[in-house]
């Protein structure tokens, strides 16, 4: 037990010196890996689909889960991008973690980002594990500085640092469809005065399977084969933080236990039947810019990694689009 206290932030010191010593390191990586073309997020770079969807926010949610965005039953449009985590643009059969990027559009109310007060988009981002690789910023840029050294250095790494080897072990996985995957913020949000996490749940009737033969992409084969035929849903769901030692804030590599405190559903997300394999949403796809920072203030991102995520998503995503000339801006609707 100690004097923590519910959704409070504890931020260790020298923090900032680790997370631009971060911002630089994954500068200087993304420059190594993409000496021609298109300069690529330094993380989730291989897109499987950019898609138009709806979130639906529930009607008559309880009191305590009218807050910020979610007091009133409002349908916003979105743009949902998801992806593979690795760096390099790699068959989909290897075990990786996946993304799903979700921006809603037409939000109103000044964010928090002082650069991006005036926007109207809110983002959502998680992914395909219930716990982040590391505990801190620290140990982060340590991991980037051991995986962009050399092998001894990894090897090193990961003997000083088992349990950041087991998360990764553990969220190594193949998938059969990214619109049949459970995702998770892993970080937590601020909620009013309390702390939640985030949950995207896929609604499965008949789960697919890995191909037998799977081509480099078929994950965005599998995305479009199922949008062909129909609608896909998710659930949106929080689950509250209810205990400030086990289940900390500064601390996204420990799993929050869901027999202690279950996710409650907020919203329905639904992907409507659609065709998005055109050059054109792909090139849309590249350009966005996603960050947990895009929020309102009453859903503010919490804990070190997610402050270190204010400073590295903006310099990654301005340094991208300086050097491919493309425009830095965030989408108002469907049209691109
Ligand atoms: C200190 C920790 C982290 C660092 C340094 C980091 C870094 C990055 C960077 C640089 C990007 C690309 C930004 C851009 O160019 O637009 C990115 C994208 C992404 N990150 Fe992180 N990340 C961190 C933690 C996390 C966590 C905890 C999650 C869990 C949800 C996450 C999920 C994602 C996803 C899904 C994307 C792709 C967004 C898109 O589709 O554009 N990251 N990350």
């Amino acid at each position: 037990m100690t004097d923590r206290q519910l959704a409070t932030e504890y931020p260790p010191s020298g923090e900032a010196a680790y997370t631009q010593d971060l911002a630089d390191r994954l500068q200087a990586k993304i420059i190594k890996d993409n000496p021609t073309g298109i300069m690529r997020r330094d993380a989730h770079p291989k897109m499987h689909g950019v898609v138009k969807a709806e979130f639906i926010i529930e009607q008559n949610l309880a009191p305590k889960l009218r807050v910020g965005l979610f007091k009133e039953a409002v349908t916003y449009q979105a743009w949902i991008r998801f992806s593979n985590q690795n760096g390099t643009m790699q068959p989909d059969i290897k075990g990786d973690i996946r993304g799903m990027a979700i921006k809603l559009m037409g939000v109103p109310g000044e964010k928090i980002l002082e650069q991006e007060q005036d926007e109207r988009t809110h983002d959502f981002i998680v992914i395909s594990t219930n716990v982040f690789v590391t505990a801190d910023v620290q140990e982060f840029d340590a991991l980037i500085k051991a995986l962009t050294s050399n092998v001894l250095a990894i090897a090193w790494f990961f003997l000083t640092h088992f349990r950041v080897g087991w998360n990764l072990y553990k969220s190594m996985i193949k998938f059969a469809n990214p619109l049949q995957i459970r995702y998770f913020s892993t970080t937590p949000y601020a909620f009013g005065d309390a702390a939640v996490k985030y949950s995207a749940t896929p609604h499965v009737a008949t789960p697919d399977t890995i191909p037998t033969d799977p081509s480099d992409d078929y994950l965005r084969l599998a995305m479009m084969s199922q949008l062909e035929k129909g609608d896909a849903l998710f659930d949106f769901s929080v689950q509250f933080q209810t205990d400030a030692d086990t289940m900390p804030i500064e601390d996204p590599g420990k799993e929050w236990l869901e027999t202690v405190s279950p996710f409650r559903k907020l919203a329905t997300i639904r992907i409507p039947q659609q065709e998005f394999d055109s050059a054109k949403q792909k090139e849309f796809g590249e350009n966005l810019s996603f960050s947990p920072w895009h929020a309102l203030p009453v859903h503010r991102p919490l804990g070190g990694i997610n402050r270190a995520r204010r400073v590295v998503y903006r310099a990654i995503s301005m340094f991208r689009h300086e050097y491919n000339k493309a425009a830095r801006r965030e989408p108002t609707s469907w049209d691109i």
